[in-house]
């Protein structure tokens, strides 16, 4: 809004020079995505060290993991109350400094509590930024590139896992465990700055009656359609105004919630993260000595989630959904079931042919998460709901995401001394099986249907079952 004295405000100074706004945005998505990956990958190659150097059990190194995790769900929580109160862009630019603050922090920690307390904070920002950043780029980017906006982000998290295995292999050497997390800051850095000069979102303008603004940062982004996404966003927080908590659970929408929900269940249940974050363990236990080797064996883990994913951006239009959640479910209960056989058969000493079947068990099962439940929870969550709900439920999904994934991590170390690692992979790969089920009776196929149509497709489903 211009200031009534005649004195710019940010509102009119992002407008100076904006050609390449969409590529900005991108690029912020980017970063949000990238620092996401980066500071929850970042822990597995520092682990070890951390672990030695303040003397940590299972517990104490679970806590280190799991803190940032606490830390997201407290995040995205703030994140539903300030996100509609200061914009989607300053929920950003505030979740910037705190990825500073946190990184900065846990660097320095003098000690374990200090570091947990610096990695919640993190934690923090990263629960903020993951609803604040998806919603950002889906309500200011054209409706064309949406769907490709928001793979973006998934990617960028997997880009972000990647270069914190790399970095931490850099940086393993000496075990300097300091400089593995202190690299989170230039990032972090970059994104704060980079939010200054961006637009707020049109709809979070017209939310608090500023039109005139909203239609300034479409005329920007997608000039074509200015009146027709005014009418839309007008539309859409009419109903929002109407829609509580209360009615997510009404018989109507409920199917869609329990799959949003459902969908990151199974994601965080299946495991990946005990590979995600405890990789160099998983490979150390198979005979792939300590530190730095164990590290570059983490390193082809990131690196076949990158790849993945990009095989799944380029599938998930074409074959649709369901058929790429049949096949990467069946193939990760079969490669975590190959994981749970291996390790029973593992020596522990010398590299045995069991402890190669370990290593390839653990690529093809990242592989086939990244095909599959690595992206369509996201996506899903995007698309499986009315406009007027859509914030609110895609955060509930994402709140429960954290809390699996926060039980996943820090039972994973204490479940590996109490049952075994066998037992603990096979009841991975009997979540895959039941994921299996749960797709093929509740997950609607969304393929090149329009967001209205999949609505409907609920609603009808939702009618018949209350005539019945
Ligand atoms: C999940 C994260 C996971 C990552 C791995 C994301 O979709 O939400 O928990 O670490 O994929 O690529």
């Amino acid at each position: 809004m211009s200031d009534p004295r005649g004195k710019k405000t940010h509102d009119d100074m992002w407008d100076s020079g904006t050609h390449g706004l969409i590529t900005r945005i991108a690029v912020v998505a980017a970063l949000a995505g990238l620092l996401f990956g980066f500071d929850t990958g970042v822990i597995s190659g520092a682990l070890d060290y951390i672990g030695d150097a303040f003397n940590l059990g299972d517990i104490g190194k679970s806590a280190v993991v799991s803190s940032v995790l606490l830390g997201a769900v407290v995040g995205s929580i703030v994140a539903m109350a300030i996100i509609d109160r200061i914009g989607r862009r300053r929920s950003l630019i505030a979740s910037g400094a705190v990825f500073i603050v946190g990184s900065i922090a846990s660097a320095v920690a003098p000690g374990v509590g200090a570091l947990d307390i610096a990695r919640l904070l993190l934690g923090v920002a990263i629960g903020i930024s993951a609803v604040a950043a998806p919603m950002y780029i889906t309500e200011i980017a054209p409706a064309a590139r949406r769907g490709q906006l928001v793979s973006f982000f998934q990617l960028m998290i997997t880009i972000g896992i990647l270069v914190a295995y790399v970095n931490d292999e850099a940086f393993s050497s000496n075990g300097q465990w300091r400089w593995m997390l202190i690299t989170g800051v230039a990032p972090a850095i970059v994104l704060l700055i980079g939010m200054r000069g961006l637009p707020e979102s049109p709809r979070w303008f017209m939310l608090k009656g500023r039109d005139a603004d909203a239609r300034k940062v479409l005329e920007k982004v997608n000039p074509t359609e200015v009146e027709s996404e005014m009418a839309e966003m007008r539309r859409g927080i009419d109903e929002e105004k109407t829609a509580s908590f209360r009615e997510l659970v009404q018989p109507v929408l409920r199917p869609a919630l329990i799959v949003a929900v459902g969908l990151f269940i199974i994601q965080q249940f299946t495991g990946i993260n005990t590979v995600i974050y405890y990789a160099p363990r998983i490979f150390k236990d198979a005979g792939f000595g300590a530190g730095s080797a164990a590290i570059w064996a983490t390193v082809s883990v990131g690196v076949i989630n990158v790849l993945a994913t990009l095989g799944a951006l380029a599938l998930i239009d074409r074959v649709g959904r369901k058929p790429l959640l049949y096949t990467g479910l069946a193939g990760m209960a079969v490669s975590l079931s190959a994981i749970a056989v291996s390790s029973m058969l593992s020596s522990g000493g010398t590299i045995t042919a069991a402890d190669l079947v370990t290593v390839v068990a653990v690529w093809a099962f990242v592989a086939f998460f990244a095909i599959s439940l690595g992206p369509i929870p996201w996506l899903m969550a995007s698309e499986l709901f009315p406009v007027g709900v859509r914030g609110k439920a895609a955060s509930i999904a994402t709140v429960v995401g954290w809390l699996g994934n926060l039980f996943i991590s820090f039972t994973f170390l204490g479940l590996l001394d109490l049952i075994g690692k066998s037992a603990t992979f096979f009841s991975y790969a009997a979540v895959a099986v039941l994921g299996l089920v749960f797709v093929w009776f509740l997950v609607p196929e969304t393929k090149g249907r329009t967001l209205e149509e999949i609505e409907e497709g609920f609603i009808a489903r939702a009618k018949a079952r209350l005539k019945d």
